[in-house]
């Protein structure tokens, strides 16, 4: 089963980005062991990263139309974005939420509301990248149906 696993701005940076709060595993690292995870769960892994939230939208209107689960990390969107709410309202699989960090408990308000949770069949966070595995397992396991 084909699964998209999405990532929002700034993510491209991952490894080199606040590593004391991210880690230090590239974006290019964790999208292989998505895929590796994946394989070893059934699931076929469509790993991307963008920093452009139209293009986030055409890729979550591509997983609407073709009915495939989704993990996402909207990074900072999460936060504020109508237009990602709107997107991930019209998924009919199960979408579930990832943060590497915990937005709830870090010290800026901004980052305690999600635009995401309403529409998530799960929401992880503070697992560092073991979270996408998490998530994976979930969808596996009949999160995905
Ligand atoms: C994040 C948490 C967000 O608050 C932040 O804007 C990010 C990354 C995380 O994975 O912990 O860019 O989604």
């Amino acid at each position: 089963r084909d699964v998209y696993v999405l990532n929002g701005p700034n993510l491209g940076r991952l490894g080199r980005r606040q590593p004391e709060i991210y880690g230090t595993t590239t974006l290019a690292e964790l999208g292989k062991q998505c895929v590796r995870w994946g394989q070893d769960l059934g699931l076929a892994v469509r790993f991307q990263q963008t920093n452009h939230e139209g293009e986030m939208l055409d890729w979550l209107n591509d997983a609407a139309d073709r009915g495939w689960p989704v993990v996402l990390n909207a990074a900072a969107w999460t936060h504020y974005s109508y237009a990602l709410f709107d997107a991930c309202a019209q998924l009919e699989a199960p979408l579930v939420e990832v943060h590497i960090s915990a937005p709830s408990k870090r010290p800026e308000e901004f980052r305690h509301t999600s635009v995401v949770t309403p529409h998530a069949a799960r929401v992880i966070e503070g697992q560092g990248i073991d979270g996408y595995r998490q998530a994976l397992v979930f969808l596996a396991e009949g999160g995905a149906q």
